[in-house]
């Protein structure tokens, strides 16, 4: 049976006429040598919403990230981050290869670090040991089911990383998902964080693109790295001018995913399949399977109905709600779910 409802990943999203009508009408030049307004205009937009000083229109939200690591370390330094970290998992050893640098992987719960499990593991100056000098947190953290962090959660982070000469990274490829469910104040964020990488193509629904944020000192040191990764971009204000149309349009919306995840959550929860489900933040619901249940099997089920999610480990299934999936989606989901 074909798939109608889409659940594996927010990334999964069509453009809207309103996205590609203001794709069509953008206003380009040549990004490389920085002639590209609409390129332009979403950096300086997502700068200023971040209060940081500059940005950089990125292909995607790992190599934006992979770019500040570049920037923030040196060989034979070290990094610090969550063992389910994105950076580290998910964007093919790129900390080695690009940076050559090793990674700490702490444990936090669901994925959020606290100064107490990041201070005992930055290393003293000693030749023996690799130089600690950059710490990165997810916001949300995929893996740990949309948590999230709260800038009263980030500041002593923030705290700590200054006092020993460390820099902090933020992975914000759904930072907007994170600042809908809390509240909290996007411009608050440039204070606490040397480089923030923002994607478009997750919950926004742009087809393309992240911006790397950050002083402009290291945006121009980004600049040249970006180059060198092949991820200069020539008339790419096209995709730009879709970015910007989903900062305006498609934010407020976020806290619908939300709801939409609750609901799931809700109706997944006393099912005889489900053994649990990680509390809903935000968008994302990751159920581990009941015992004796196959999660090939179920998930061989639920496309038969026309449900597509995927699975996160041998005994979890995540379903991640986003621009696509519709109210009456979500009943005709949870209708199916009681039926399996
Ligand atoms: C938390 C997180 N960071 C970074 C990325 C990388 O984004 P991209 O797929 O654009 O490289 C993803 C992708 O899903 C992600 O979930």
């Amino acid at each position: 049976m074909a798939i109608k409802i889409d659940f594996r990943s927010d990334t999964v999203t069509r453009p809207t006429a309103g996205m590609l009508e203001a794709m069509m009408t953008a206003k380009v030049g040549d990004d490389v040598f920085e002639e590209d307004e609409t390129v332009c205009q979403l950096e300086t937009k997502l700068a200023t919403k971040f209060h940081m000083e500059a940005g950089l229109f990125c292909p995607s939200g790992t190599m934006s990230n992979q770019i500040a690591i570049k920037c923030f370390t040196q060989p034979m330094d070290e990094v610090i981050c969550d063992q389910t970290a994105h950076v580290y998992r998910y964007e093919g050893g790129g900390i080695a290869y690009h940076s050559m640098a090793s990674v700490r992987l702490l444990n936090g719960e669901r994925g959020i670090l606290t100064p107490e499990l990041i201070e005992p593991e930055i290393n003293e100056s000693n030749i023996h040991y690799p130089q600690s000098s950059l710490v990165v947190l997810e916001n949300t953290v995929n893996k740990g089911g949309g948590a999230c962090y709260t800038l009263s959660q980030i500041e002593p982070i923030h705290t700590l990383c200054n006092i020993k000469g460390l820099r902090l990274h933020l992975d914000g490829a759904r930072i907007f998902n994170a600042l809908v469910a809390t509240g909290d104040d996007s411009r608050k964020y440039g204070q606490y964080f040397d480089g923030i990488s923002v994607c478009l193509s997750k919950g926004l629904g742009a087809p393309v693109g992240s911006v790397l944020l950050g002083s402009k000192e290291m945006i121009l040191k980004a600049r040249k790295i970006r180059k060198a990764f092949g991820g200069g971009m020539r008339q790419a204000g096209f995709l730009a001018a879709a970015g910007i149309y989903a900062l305006d349009h498609h934010v407020e919306r976020l806290a619908e995913d939300q709801l939409h995840a609750k609901a799931l959550e809700a109706a997944l929860l006393p099912l005889s399949f489900v053994a649990n489900v990680i509390p809903v933040e935000t968008n994302i619901v990751i159920f581990e399977v009941a015992a004796g249940i196959i999660t090939e099997k179920l998930l061989h089920q639920l496309a038969e109905k026309g449900i597509a999610c995927s699975a996160t480990g041998p005994k979890t299934i995540r379903l991640v709600t986003h621009l696509d999936i519709s109210p009456a989606m979500i009943d005709m989901a949870i209708e199916n779910f009681k039926h399996l």
